[in-house]
């Protein structure tokens, strides 16, 4: 019989696919597409102390094989996210992962600290990466930043904490060891691209914050390339993310050292698209001989 449990920090998973922060809700609402309990884990979208708005429309646009988003992480605020969202994540047989967003230190080590011993949340992931807030990315483009940032939330969390990197810097390992260093259990990569795209005919920026994430299949080999740096360039696990749209896709990210993986964009495109990649992936292992998922990582 074939493997697909994988560990990431401790913490089991049937498989390994999440689905990425962002695309998934903050709790349930993908439950009338797939069957939640298929999937190795899924990753609620990212909560700050307080609620957030977000940016004003428009907020999101195709762009050549993917999308752009400038949400700005809109969010119930914690509190919320502790009374209405995780009671409904409870019933099922999935890890979920919170990602925890903030505008200052202080911000992330609170909503830590808030989500201290919920049992139904069983890894944090520590935003330093969103490109669509004040704040946002500076943790994540700065080594010395992210470092200190990930001691700090390590102090109060009690869940492991997986850092999720940005993919706009010159040289992401020089990020991943500064949060191995600071004491992640783990690293998640890559959040979006900072793009722009402009509207000719009305001579306007799109998207209203004039700058967005890109994500989807438009960003995957720069994903990949990222993904297999930092893996060879730490010792805690990394799951790996970037326009994943079928198993083999995410197998691309498993031989480049990834432990497990996150489906995005392939959730408004196809909102069954994480339980389909998680059976692609027992094919591809079916048909290509491996027994074991762990016996492919970091392969290449
Ligand atoms: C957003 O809400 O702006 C996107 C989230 C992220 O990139 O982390």
């Amino acid at each position: 019989m074939k493997n697909t449990k994988v560990k990431i920090a401790g913490v089991e998973l049937k498989n390994p696919v999440f689905t990425s922060s962002g695309t998934f809700g903050t709790s349930d609402e993908f439950a009338d597409f797939i069957d939640i309990n298929k999937l190795g884990g899924i990753t609620t979208k990212g909560v700050a102390p307080v609620p957030w708005e977000g940016n004003p429309a428009p907020r999101v646009t195709e762009i050549p094989s993917g999308m752009m988003n400038c949400i700005g992480l809109e969010n119930p605020g914690v509190d919320v996210f502790i009374r209405r969202d995780l009671p409904k994540l409870a019933k099922y047989d999935t890890v979920v992962m919170a990602n925890v967003c903030g505008h200052s230190v202080d911000d992330y080590a609170t909503v830590a600290e808030r989500l201290e011993d919920i049992p139904t949340v069983k890894l944090l992931e520590i935003n330093i990466s969103c490109p669509n807030v004040s704040g946002g990315t500076s943790f994540g483009v700065d080594p010395k930043a992210a470092e200190e940032i990930t001691k700090r939330v390590k102090r109060v969390a009690s869940q492991p904490i997986i850092v999720k990197l940005s993919p706009n810097v010159t040289d992401i390992t020089e990020i991943a060891k500064a949060c191995e260093s600071g004491g992640a259990d783990g690293i998640s990569l890559i959040n979006s691209l900072t793009g722009m795209v402009i509207d000719v005919k009305k001579r306007k920026f799109v998207l209203s914050n004039k700058t967005g994430g890109m994500s989807g299949p438009a960003i995957r080999p720069l994903a990949v390339r990222m993904v297999y740096q930092a893996a060879h360039a730490v010792s805690i696990p990394v799951i790996g993310m970037g326009g994943i749209m079928t198993g083999e896709d995410a197998m691309q990210f498993i031989m480049a050292g990834a432990t497990a993986v996150s489906v995005g964009m392939a959730n408004f495109h196809d909102p069954g698209a994480s339980v389909r990649i998680v059976k692609e992936i027992e094919r591809f292992m079916d048909e290509n001989g491996i027994d074991d998922i762990n016996e492919v990582r970091g392969c290449v």
